[in-house]
């Protein structure tokens, strides 16, 4: 058994913030196939407006996956996530983790609804500073950010878990999140990287997706997450790590990097019945 945010586990699977836990139906079929919990689709509070663009995807000839996505097609209202944790929660005790995201570092912007996401049944509650883009470099970060944290660590009694990537550098942020007492951390996100075709061995940039929004997704993020998790575990936190899982040999070398749990986006997004396989 495994011990993660107060609950007893069978393996240490989960899903990552994704598609595959936008949904009731979704997020209860992974939980079917041994999935031991959701952190589920990022939301936000803010009123969706008429939404321009679609969500789209696209796979290079090395498997690496690229996604573009308008905020508003693909960020979750609050409203919208409050209402599928407690429609969850009415059908499973699984490990439920909602993530939320807002656009500045004021405490205001992120402490009211991370008091509802509680109530609403969450076992912890990631925090997602990926749409704030690249904020290395602003005025008094560094206070900025350990104080939110300290904050919202005193506002719940439930862990906060807030995910990295690459434009918060490990050794920058990780002595952050342990000075303000945080004792979860979830990682590693995409990384924003335009899509390019080839035609005839030349290369153009795309326009099928989004240049600016683009993320891209793959096995080549193994190493920087075995690196994020191995400074994240030798400080002390308790990582629920994922970005560029495969296949069951990466879960284990994240296990013995210092992992307390994994997670998977896109192999459990394209293979939602075959959790198991990556927990042989
Ligand atoms: C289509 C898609 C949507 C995603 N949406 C979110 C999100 O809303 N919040 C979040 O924290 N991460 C999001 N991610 C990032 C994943 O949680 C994960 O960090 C990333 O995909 C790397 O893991 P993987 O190699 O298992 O895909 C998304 C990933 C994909 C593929």
């Amino acid at each position: 058994m495994i011990d993660f945010m107060r609950k007893q586990l069978d393996n240490p699977l989960i899903a990552s913030s994704c598609i595959a836990t936008e949904s009731t139906a979704n997020v209860l079929r992974l939980a079917e196939n041994g999935v031991q919990g959701a952190i589920l689709k990022s939301c936000a509070d803010y009123q969706r407006g008429k939404v321009e663009g679609k969500r789209q995807f696209a796979v290079d000839s090395k498997s690496y996956t690229y996604a573009s996505s308008p905020f508003e097609r693909e960020i979750l209202t609050l409203d919208e996530c409050l209402e599928l944790m407690r429609d969850i929660r009415l059908q499973t005790d699984i490990l439920l983790i909602p993530s939320f995201t807002a656009s500045s570092l004021f405490a205001d912007d992120w402490t009211p609804a991370c008091r509802q996401l509680e109530q609403a049944g969450a076992d912890g509650i990631q925090l997602d500073f990926f749409y704030m883009g690249c904020i290395i470099g602003r005025d008094g970060l560094t206070d900025s950010i350990v104080y939110l944290l300290k904050e919202l660590v005193s506002a719940v009694s439930i862990p906060i878990m807030p995910k990295l990537n690459v434009n918060l550098p490990k050794d920058y942020i990780i002595p952050l999140l342990v000075k303000a007492g945080v004792e979860y951390v979830s990682l590693l996100d995409s990384v924003r990287s335009p899509y390019l075709e080839e035609e005839n061995g030349k290369y153009r940039i795309s326009s099928r997706l989004d240049t600016d929004t683009t993320s891209c997704f793959g096995s080549w993020q193994l190493p920087l997450t075995l690196s994020y998790t191995y400074t994240a575990a030798q400080s002390g936190l308790k990582v629920c790590a994922g970005g560029g899982i495969t296949c069951s040999d990466d879960v284990k070398k994240l296990l013995v990097a210092g992992a307390a749990m994994v997670q998977s986006a896109t192999f459990l997004t394209k293979y939602p019945e075959k959790g198991c396989d990556l927990i042989l």
